[in-house]
């Protein structure tokens, strides 16, 4: 992570401000250290990523093994492939690569980065790319060349991010993989100013009766808990029969665009693009459908209903390869009392005498923050164990958010061990 990141960045669990101690970086990229909330405790950064965990036992156990899983996919299909800029460029009509230049970006469920490194590409002022699981390793692989990228491992459902100050916050195939994709909307929608932007890519329900019945029970109960490993070699057989079916069928495998005709087939632009990739995309996509232990298929009227929810407007809602939902709006303004600069906690939380919200005033502008360019500070040994482990659930207990232990506001309590 860079400093410029500490301008969007909060406590995941009180959304307060937090403190940087830097104690590795490499031409500005933070590589180790540690963020400090005063309230809720450390949060390390090891190998560039901070790692913004919520507390123990507040994420699902089915939320945990499909983050899991995903992690592990992602490290191993880790490749960035050049159609990937295309199916991107789909899933986010009628949004462009315009879209994103000079915009703060979001990306919720970032997996190995891939969007988020196009996004870059595309002019984006910053971005940040979040994920619960191990894929941020793959993500920070991918992206760490790429100095306005800025991976995070955090939870959709306790966003570290400031509210409001995100210009487009965007997530490609990630929300039906949450237990509760309309809140995981939410949170993200919470993040952006008005006026700024959410696009986001869901699994449909219309299309998809064959899944929900047929693959959908094999996933659940077999397929998404074979071991990684297993599950990796095993769905070459799936991947080769779709692989071959596509390619058969739909299209000679040299352009997504080659024959009319197919297209008019039963999924045809959906099978034409799958013609057009090499097998192990195929694989990948293959295993992508039968790792997660949660995914939801979505009708329309749902994820209009989350456009609806959070006032947006100039709401488009397209249906993306006849089995899937674009959707897209514009945050409108809204009478709220609160500026995004403001203290985000609980008012239990802010009483405090406003120096929450003067020091996250404070603390916002890297750029203006002295103490991130003294070396003294730089030098200082965090308290963080290098071999932190930064897997879910291996932090400290949550506070009791509704107890009296809040007031203790200056008792030592780390989130590492
Ligand atoms: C199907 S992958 C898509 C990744 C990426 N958007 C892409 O298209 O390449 C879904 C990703 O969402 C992440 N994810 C699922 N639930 C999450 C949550 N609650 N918070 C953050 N990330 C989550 C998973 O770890 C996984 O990497
Ligand atoms: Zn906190």
């Amino acid at each position: 992570m860079r400093a410029s990141l500490l301008n969007f960045i909060v406590c995941p669990q009180c959304a307060g401000p937090l403190d940087l101690k830097v104690s590795r970086i490499d031409d500005g990229d933070i590589l180790d250290g540690l963020l400090r909330c005063d309230l809720c405790g450390n949060y390390p950064i090891t190998d560039g990523v901070p790692r913004l965990l919520p507390a123990q036992g507040s994420v699902a156990a089915e939320a945990r093994r499909t983050v899991d899983r995903f992690g592990a996919q992602w490290n191993d299909f880790d490749t960035i492939r050049e159609h990937y800029e295309d199916q991107f460029l789909g899933w986010i009509r009628p949004n462009t690569r315009q879209s994103f230049a000079g915009k703060v970006v979001l990306e919720g469920g970032c997996g190995k980065g891939r969007h988020s490194a196009l996004v870059a590409k595309y002019g984006a002022k910053e971005v940040i790319a979040i994920d619960l699981g191990s894929a941020v390793e793959a993500a920070r692989r991918n992206t760490r060349h790429i100095h306005n990228v800025h991976v995070i491992q955090a939870d959709l459902h306790h966003l570290p991010i400031r509210r409001q100050t995100i210009d487009i916050a965007f997530s490609v195939g990630v929300l039906h993989h949450t237990p509760t994709p309309r809140r995981a909307f939410d949170a993200l929608a919470e993040t952006v100013r008005p006026g700024g932007r959410m696009i986001v890519w869901v699994y449909g329900r219309e299309n998809n009766g064959w899944i929900v019945h047929f693959v959908d029970p094999i996933r659940r109960r077999i397929t998404s808990r074979l071991p990684h490993r297993w599950l990796f070699h095993a769905s070459k057989i799936p991947a080769s029969l779709v692989y071959g079916f596509a390619r058969s069928l739909y299209g000679n495998g040299t352009s997504v665009h080659s024959s009319d005709a197919a297209s008019r087939l039963y999924y045809g632009q959906y099978m034409r693009q799958l013609a057009s990739f090499p097998f192990s995309e195929v694989h990948s996509i293959v295993h992508d459908h039968l790792t997660p232990a949660i995914a939801h298929y979505l009708p329309r009227r749902e994820v209009e209903s989350w456009f609806e929810g959070t006032h947006f407007k100039e709401v488009h809602v397209t249906w993306h390869n006849e089995n899937s939902w674009a959707a897209t709006g514009v945050r409108q303004e809204e009478a709220a009392d609160r500026s995004p600069m403001t203290d985000q906690r609980a008012p239990r939380q802010a009483a405090n005498g406003g120096k929450a919200a003067e020091r996250a005033m404070e603390t916002s502008d890297a750029e203006s923050a002295p103490w991130l360019h003294d070396p003294q500070v730089h030098a200082v040994s965090p308290r963080v164990d290098p071999h932190v482990d930064t897997r879910l659930g291996a932090q400290a207990p949550a506070p009791d958010r509704h107890s009296e232990r809040h007031s203790e506001r200056h008792s030592e309590r780390h989130l590492t061990p």
